[in-house]
């Protein structure tokens, strides 16, 4: 027992959890993704199984994407990328409402299955009714040689390396890195990438590891602080925008696995449909507002959220001066293009989760009633 527990001592490397290692590892994980696949100087991305395909994915009807957990928040990201950056058509599913629902599908459909483990059940068997009916099948896996690595016809892995917290942090970061190249790479081959708008979002991407290192550093300590605030707190609402939507429906996931809080993800517009109801001075509002994406949309819903006493925890870009004034905890993350915001406003919402749960007393590395691999479904 002794040993067992120093050897998992060693393998934390100092962190009191893997998750809190995981999350701080998150600026090595992503750049260990882009290794060897971003050439910035020569402009190119190399991605051997998507160029392999290459006239698959160009000719394809659609790109569904199928995924469960987190992997399908990575999934939702990966839609507005790929339509914005590649024009092609994407849908994403629930793999476990996918592969009951009869879905229609030919040999020009392209599905992509993300997963870390690679051994998601549901995620398995949509994907092996989505082969029988003739796609083309490509997987996005972090454990090499899992089962849906093993099906699909090609893929690319996420170098995370291995993710022991069952809640998933690292690998989902990667993930949005393999479907931003994705996108990238098929944009430039199809001609709606333009050659500068090309180079320069490569060279942003490169410093995407430089940006998370900056949000861990400048985040860390005054999350600590926030979290305290919210450890009687029974009820969370995230929103967000764009990219950033799915990025809330993230946030909330990582509230909900850990700390047991009950919390919902939304997209801000949505709020007036239902959510609104909720707001009193007692509910606290995670609101992802940076500069580049629907910023005055988000503006006036963080207004009507404030003329409801809400108590609103805005992520904002450095210097913003509108959302923050009517913010009551400001968490300032460094302004990047709009399709790079949910990998960069994820960290601190990472490190919220974890500091309510770690309050709460949760054992966060391994949440009640969760498993890392979902195999049966
Ligand atoms: C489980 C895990 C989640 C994960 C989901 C999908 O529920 O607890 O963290 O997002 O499965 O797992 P996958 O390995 O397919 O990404």
């Amino acid at each position: 027992q002794q040993l067992k527990l120093s050897l998992e001592q060693i393998e934390k490397g100092g962190y009191e959890h893997f998750m809190l290692k995981e999350i701080f590892e998150q600026p090595k994980s992503i750049h260990d993704t882009m290794r060897g696949r971003l050439l910035v100087e020569e402009g190119v991305i190399k991605m051997a199984g998507i160029w392999d395909h290459v006239e698959r994915f160009k000719n394809a009807n659609r790109i569904i994407i199928i995924a469960c957990g987190t992997s399908w928040h990575a999934g939702l990201i990966g839609e507005y990328l790929i339509e914005e950056y590649a024009r092609i058509p994407v849908e994403v599913e629930y793999a476990s409402e996918f592969r009951y629902r009869n879905p229609i599908i030919t040999d020009k459909d392209v599905v992509i299955a993300i997963s870390q483990s690679g051994e998601t059940a549901d995620t398995m068997a949509a994907l092996k009714l989505a082969k029988e009916k003739g796609a083309f099948i490509y997987g996005i896996c972090n454990v090499v040689d899992s089962s849906i690595a093993r099906i699909t016809d090609a893929g690319s892995y996420t170098h995370a390396g291995p993710e022991i917290g069952v809640a998933s942090t690292k690998a989902f970061t990667a993930q949005l890195t393999i479907l931003t190249l994705i996108a990238f790479k098929l944009g430039k081959h199809n001609g709606n990438l333009g050659n500068a708008d090309f180079m320069s979002l490569i060279a942003e991407l490169d410093a995407i590891p430089k940006r998370v290192e900056e949000v861990l550093s400048s985040t860390h300590e005054q999350i600590q602080q926030i979290a305290k605030d919210f450890v009687s707190t029974s009820n969370f609402l995230y929103l967000g925008r764009g990219y950033n939507y799915p990025a809330a429906l993230e946030g909330a996931l990582k509230l909900k696995e850990i700390s047991y809080i009950h919390a919902e993800g939304y997209p801000a517009a949505e709020m007036k449909h239902g959510p609104i109801a909720l707001i009193d001075e007692n509910m606290p509002i995670v609101i992802i507002a940076p500069k580049k994406g629907h910023y005055d949309k988000i503006v006036s819903n963080v207004q009507e959220i404030k003329a409801r006493k809400g108590k609103i925890i805005a992520v904002v870009n450095k210097g913003d001066r509108q959302v923050s004034e009517m913010a009551d905890y400001v968490i300032e993350i460094p302004e990047t293009s709009e399709c790079f915001s949910p990998i960069v406003a994820s960290v601190p919402l990472q490190l919220l989760a974890y500091y309510i749960a770690v309050y709460r007393g949760a054992n966060v590395d391994q949440p009640r009633n969760l498993a890392k691999s979902v195999t049966v479904e």
